[in-house]
């Protein structure tokens, strides 16, 4: 009789896990929408296919993407002057945020399937899936949303690293920030007072050097106003240029951005573009529109399911 009752228990057991293998199968996708270019060309080449998922390796993590952005680098690239790092995916995209979906086997328990993060990416950003490297995800403050977290890593790391890493800027140091009023600008004016340092800036227009102002910036001096060297001198100690680990930064700067800490960092979006708009992206940064960060959506925030559900 027990014997009975346990093969019937086994039974409703594998039932039950082939469901789920089932119910797994049915709702894990094999294919990703992705950003695609057939050929080096023009931002009107770039177009949205179907491509395979990544693959994921022992020590990274899948992401269902929710939002990414463009840079410089990405039009570059489309136009076959940049190719992508060795091993890194094809697909465009050097950052993105989303949710936790899986982890590979060899990763820590910093972090875990579910945790909201913005990652850090040698490419393949541009699509609904993205694997990344451990080290270079981190967790986003909690309240944030996806766009605004798409506008933290490329820019804000890049001006981590040249602050901190680079430049080892130290309280009270002045600091000069060149092109003051772009991304990298902007994050870097913030950082430098975060850290107890005075931020002095050029830019090329008076609306940018009034923007890293009311940003933080001491003073601000137009380069296409004659020589700044000298006048800029006259209140710099030093002029300091570094780089960021995504640990540090994460550490030392991403809580800031909550919504009423002490020294409150914020991002400078210009644009929010659909993916499916993805060329017209290209097109606008090609045409020097934008002042702030063009960010790429990929999933409606909506989307997001509540924390029990994952
Ligand atoms: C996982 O880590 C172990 C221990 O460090 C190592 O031996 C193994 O090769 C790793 N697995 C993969 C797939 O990298």
């Amino acid at each position: 009789m027990i014997l009975t009752r346990f093969v019937i228990i086994q039974e409703s057991l594998l039932v039950v896990l082939f469901a789920q293998i089932f119910d797994r199968k049915v709702t894990m996708a094999t294919t990703m929408q992705a950003v695609q270019l057939d050929e080096p060309g023009t931002s009107d080449k770039l177009y949205i296919g179907t491509v395979a998922m990544p693959t994921l390796t022992a020590n990274e993590v899948l992401i269902k993407v929710f939002a990414t952005a463009i840079n410089r680098a990405d039009l570059l690239q489309r136009k076959g002057l940049y190719p992508p790092p060795k091993g890194a995916s094809n697909i465009l995209g050097l950052e993105a945020v989303g949710i936790i979906e899986d982890k590979g086997i060899n990763c820590s328990d910093k972090l875990s399937v579910g945790d909201r993060v913005l990652a850090l990416l040698p490419g393949g950003g541009n699509a609904e899936y993205v694997t990344a490297h451990e080290g270079q995800v981190a967790v986003i403050p909690s309240g944030m949303s996806f766009t605004t977290a798409a506008a933290i890593p490329e820019v804000w790391l890049t001006a981590y690293q040249l602050l901190h890493f680079v430049g080892k800027l130290q309280k009270g140091e002045h600091v000069l920030i060149h092109a003051g009023g772009s991304g990298v600008g902007t994050a870097a004016v913030q950082l430098v007072r975060l850290a107890g340092g005075v931020p002095i800036v050029t830019a090329g227009s008076e609306d940018k050097i009034k923007k890293a102002v009311s940003l933080g910036a001491e003073v601000g001096f137009n380069y296409k106003e004659g020589s700044f060297v000298e006048k800029v001198l006259k209140q710099t100690n030093s002029e300091s240029y570094k780089t960021a680990l995504v640990k540090e930064f994460s550490e030392n700067a991403l809580p800031y951005f909550n919504v009423g800490s002490t020294h409150q960092l914020k991002t400078v979006i210009d644009t929010v573009f659909p993916l499916q708009d993805i060329g017209r992206a290209h097109q606008y940064m090609e045409d020097n529109k934008n002042i702030g960060k063009i960010v790429i959506q990929v999933r409606d925030e909506k989307q997001e399911p509540p924390r029990s559900e994952l």
